[in-house]
């Protein structure tokens, strides 16, 4: 069975006071930090980049468990529209994991190449729109698939239930495969992607704003483990 994950967003949390607050997201026993970065082209927003996520990784260094996975492990979700061009800057950055957008680029699998060579894991992401079948021929080449829940590019959208029949092919299709939702995840919502066989749960809003995260992070853990 795949393990729970949980990855708050950074995007929800207060930028003037990063460093603490994603300190105490792992001191409530969040497994991985999910890193927003947009270009203002691919979406039309802009979050942060390079600099934010070095000095990240200055103030939270990378930290091995017993089976030399990194424990401080940074999702490093890539909407950008040249995704090819910032691989080796993430990687240099600190980043563990980079998820591409399959929109964004013309040669998935040159990329998913790429990643892998600069000792990061490759992972793919899917828009609304995007039919999930697009995923089937590069499942086995990647560390993680990322169904969209809401329209790239804002956090506090509402999660979009119907997006649930993607989750479930891709789980059908691959047992062993980490598969992440991101957007509108909160108690309300973790039910229908966990049952849908969803084991990476993306929640910026609702953990940031939490009165208790480490509750919250344990309820989404259970329900994927149910
Ligand atoms: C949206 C981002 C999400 C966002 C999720 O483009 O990819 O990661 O931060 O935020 P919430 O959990 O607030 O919907
Ligand atoms: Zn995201």
């Amino acid at each position: 069975m795949v393990k729970a994950i949980v990855a708050p967003s950074i995007l929800a949390s207060d930028f003037a006071d990063l460093g603490c607050q994603c300190k105490k997201m792992y001191a409530n026993n969040a497994d991985w930090l999910h890193v927003d970065v947009m270009d203002g082209h691919f979406v039309p927003n802009i979050s942060l980049g390079m600099p934010i996520i070095s000095s990240l990784r200055k103030a939270i260094p990378k930290e091995y468990n017993e089976k030399n996975e990194n424990i401080k492990f940074f999702d490093c979700h890539m909407m950008v529209s040249e995704p090819e061009k910032w691989v080796a800057e993430i990687a240099k950055a600190g980043g563990d994991q980079y998820t591409f957008h399959y929109e964004s680029t013309k040669d998935p699998v040159k990329l998913i190449e790429l990643i892998k060579s600069h000792g990061l894991k490759a992972a793919c992401a899917i828009k609304p729109g995007t039919d999930v079948d697009v995923l089937f021929d590069l499942g086995d080449k990647l560390d993680m698939a990322l169904v969209m829940t809401v329209e790239p590019g804002f956090g506090g959208q509402s999660f979009m239930a119907n997006m649930m029949p993607k989750v479930e092919k891709l789980r059908e299709k691959f047992p062993q495969l980490n598969i992440q939702v991101d957007g509108g995840l909160g108690k309300g919502t973790i039910g229908h992607a966990a049952t849908a066989g969803a084991n990476v749960i993306v929640a910026g809003t609702s953990c940031f704003t939490a009165s208790n995260p480490t509750e919250l992070i344990q309820y989404f853990k259970d329900e994927v483990n149910k």
